[in-house]
């Protein structure tokens, strides 16, 4: 399949592409300096042995079956705002936490109640918008043989986007659960906060979040 990262040189969304590049995906680095797409795109290839290709934003969800919006909260809105011509018709996903720095361990609710539904308030129905992997941490993604013990909650007005981010979440070696509705992408973005807290309490760093009682296939 062909991914667009918007944001794709940042922590998520760069150790995300290349998990999805040693899947067998084409996956395209976006940046808002095309230069800086296409640099580091050269360079975890190298590093991983993978191919990877970089543009700009706008040329990494140009011919993107699916793009992955991957940039902090205070840039979302005005990201979705300029791709929202780029993004129709295409499935996004977005794993944006909309953290209130300093207090990130304590639950924000933006104005919209979840960064999801101020993206769809934006691109309308027109963008396949799905909300998904806000649990995967950052800080085991740059080593691509590091086994996540989490599941992914994925949440969804589009039934049939649902399923296929479900389907790129196993690519990555993770189990994808079907989450419900895009409304939903309240409760999950609200767990994150949640999930740096236990990580704070413990002293650990990949603290994530298993659903029981699923079936073995989930
Ligand atoms: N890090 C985690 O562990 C984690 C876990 C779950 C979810 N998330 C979510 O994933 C998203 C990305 O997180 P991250 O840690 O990868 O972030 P990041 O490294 O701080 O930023 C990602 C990329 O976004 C671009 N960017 C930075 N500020 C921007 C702005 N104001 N407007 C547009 N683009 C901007 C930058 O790329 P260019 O300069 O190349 O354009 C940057 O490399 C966030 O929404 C975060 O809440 C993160």
């Amino acid at each position: 399949m062909r991914i667009g990262i918007v944001g794709g040189t940042g922590r998520e969304g760069s150790g995300l592409a290349v998990r999805w590049a040693k899947a067998g995906h084409d996956v395209c680095i976006g940046s808002r300096d095309a230069a800086r797409g296409a640099s580091v795109a050269a360079a975890l290839a190298e590093a991983h042995g993978v191919a990877l290709r970089g543009a700009d934003n706008e040329g990494a969800c140009a011919d993107a079956e699916v793009v992955l919006m991957s940039v902090p909260y205070a840039g979302h809105a005005a990201m979705f705002e300029q791709l929202a011509g780029a993004l129709e018709g295409r499935i996004a996903i977005d794993l944006t936490i909309p953290l209130k720095p300093p207090k990130v361990r304590s639950v924000h609710l933006p104005e919209g109640q979840a960064a999801a539904l101020e993206a769809k308030a934006i691109v309308g129905d027109g963008v396949r918008l799905v909300a998904a992997l806000h649990h995967i941490s950052s800080d085991h993604l740059g080593d691509p043989e590091h086994a996540f013990d989490c599941d992914v909650l994925v949440c969804s007005d589009d039934q049939d986007a649902r399923a296929t981010v479900i389907e790129l979440v196993a690519d990555l070696g993770l189990r994808g659960v079907d989450a419900g509705v895009l409304r939903n992408a309240i409760a999950l973005e609200s767990l994150t906060p949640v999930l740096l807290h236990i990580n704070r309490r413990y002293g650990v760093t990949g603290a994530g979040i298993r659903i029981t009682g699923l079936p073995r296939e989930g």
